[in-house]
C-alpha cells in the first residue's frame, strides 16, 4: 500500500507525494477561487497508477475527486500519465490539458478526444481563469527537457512554476520537510545527467525560466524536493553548467577509461590498507544494501570494469558509501588519496572531495541507484 501524504504549500496549493520511496513522485493540486462559491481545481502530473487508491483518497479529502476541472501532464511518461484515464472516469467534468506532442502518445490510453485540450490552441498559450481577471496559467515550452512537447506551467499570482521532470531530483534530502536544501543538489544533478538529453536543451529551458517576470519563487518539480528562495537561482545556475545525456555520453568516450583507472587505483589502495577480503566484503554489502535499483558500477574479479552513470558522480556515491563506518582519520586519508589519484590522471577533482566532511553525503540522501554489479 502506498503511503501518500498531502501538504499545503500556500493557501489553495497542495503537494501530494509518496514520501517513503527513494525515487519519489510529486503531484500538485491548485484550487483557485473564481468567485465566492466556485473554485477552479487543477491537478498537475498525477501520481502513477500504483498509488491510485491512496492518491484519489488524498484528492477526495482536499476537494472531492469529482471536482477536478483540469488534469495537466507535462509530458507522456507513465509516472505522470498512467492514472489519467481512471481519474477522468472519476472526475466527469475534468478535461485533459497537455501538448499536442504529448497527446499523440497518451491518446493510446483511449482517452475521449473531446476531453483533450491542446496547450497550443490556448490564446498566447495562457489559460485565463475568467474574462474579467488577469489570473492565468502560462505555458512555457521546455523542448526536449526531457520530451519534445514538454511545457512548464507558470502561475504568476503565486510566483510558482510547475516544471515536471525539469529541476526534479533522483533523490530527496533525508531531513524532514518538503523544501530543498543544499544537499538536494546531488539528486538533481544525477537526475539531469541521466534523463535530460543535452546541455543545449537544458540551457534553452533554463533561459526560458530566467525570462519569466517576476522570477518564480517556488519551483515545483515532479520528483524530489520543492525548490525555493535563493536555491532557485543557485540550482538553475549550476544546471546551466553541467553536462547531461548525450554530452556526457560523448565526453564519456574520452574520459571513462581514465575514471575506471581512478576507481581501480582507489580499490588497490583500499585493499592494501584494509586487505582484499575486507574490501570485497564491504563492496558486496553496499551492493546488497542498495538492491533493486539500476547499478552504478560493475566489478568483475575484484576489478571495476564498467561505470553506468557519469563517472565523477559514480565516484562520489561509491566513495561516500565506502567511507561509511570508517573513522574520521581513515575518511580523511581516503579523501586525500582520492584527490591525489585524480591529479595523477589530470582529471578535475569532484567538488565533493575538495572539502572535509564529517558525515556521509549518502547518509543524508535517499539514493535510487544500486551502486555495484558484481
Ligand atoms: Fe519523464
Ligand atoms: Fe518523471
Amino acid at each position: 500500500m502506498a503511503d501518500i501524504r498531502s501538504y499545503e504549500i500556500v493557501e489553495g496549493l497542495y503537494l501530494i507525494k509518496n514520501p517513503q520511496l527513494f525515487f519519489n513522485f510529486n503531484s500538485y493540486l491548485l484550487s483557485c477561487p473564481l468567485d465566492q462559491n466556485i473554485k477552479l481545481n487543477i491537478l498537475f502530473d498525477p501520481l502513477p497508477l500504483r498509488c491510485f487508491k491512496d492518491f484519489v483518497k488524498a484528492i477526495d479529502d482536499l476537494i472531492g475527486i469529482e471536482n477536478i476541472d483540469i488534469i495537466y501532464t507535462n509530458h507522456q511518461d507513465p509516472d505522470l500519465t498512467s492514472s489519467v484515464p481512471a481519474l477522468l472516469d472519476l472526475s466527469k467534468k475534468a478535461f485533459y490539458l497537455t501538448s499536442q506532442d504529448t497527446w499523440r502518445l497518451t491518446s493510446g490510453y483511449n482517452i475521449d478526444p473531446d476531453r483533450f485540450q491542446p496547450i497550443e490552441l490556448l490564446p498566447n498559450r495562457k489559460l485565463k481563469f475568467s474574462k474579467d481577471s488577469d489570473d492565468c496559467l502560462q505555458f512555457i515550452p521546455t523542448p526536449f527537457c526531457h520530451f519534445r512537447g514538454a511545457y512548464a506551467v507558470y502561475y504568476p499570482k503565486l510566483k510558482v512554476l510547475f516544471t515536471g521532470d525539469l529541476l526534479g531530483g533522483a533523490s530527496t534530502k533525508k531531513s524532514e520537510g518538503i523544501y530543498a536544501d543544499k544537499d538536494s543538489w546531488v539528486g538533481i544533478k544525477l537526475f539531469h545527467e541521466v534523463y535530460m538529453p543535452t546541455k543545449e536543451a537544458l540551457r534553452l529551458a533554463i533561459d526560458q525560466i530566467g525570462r519569466l517576470a517576476p522570477i518564480p519563487e517556488l519551483i515545483l518539480p515532479q520528483h524530489g524536493d520543492i525548490i525555493k528562495g535563493d536555491l532557485v537561482i543557485e540550482f538553475l545556475k549550476r544546471l546551466n553548467e553541467i553536462d547531461v545525456g548525450l554530452d556526457y555520453i560523448k565526453k564519456e568516450e574520452r574520459e571513462k577509461e581514465l575514471y575506471i583507472r581512478v576507481f581501480n587505483d582507489m580499490l588497490d589502495y583500499a585493499k592494501s590498507k584494509y586487505g582484499e577480503k575486507a574490501v570485497i566484503e564491504k563492496l558486496n554489502n553496499i551492493s546488497i544494501q542498495m538492491s533493486n535499483y539500476p547499478e552504478i558500477i560493475k566489478i568483475e574479479n575484484g576489478v571495476i570494469s564498467e561505470v553506468y552513470i557519469p563517472p565523477a558522480t559514480a565516484f562520489v556515491f561509491i566513495y561516500d558509501l565506502f567511507c561509511q563506518h570508517l573513522s574520521e582519520k581513515d575518511k580523511e586519508d581516503i579523501r586525500l588519496q582520492s584527490i591525489a589519484i585524480f591529479k595523477k590522471y589530470n582529471l578535475s577533482v569532484p567538488e565533493e572531495l575538495l572539502y572535509k566532511r564529517s558525515s556521509s553525503l549518502v547518509d543524508k540522501l535517499r539514493i535510487i541507484f544500486n551502486p555495484i554489479r558484481i
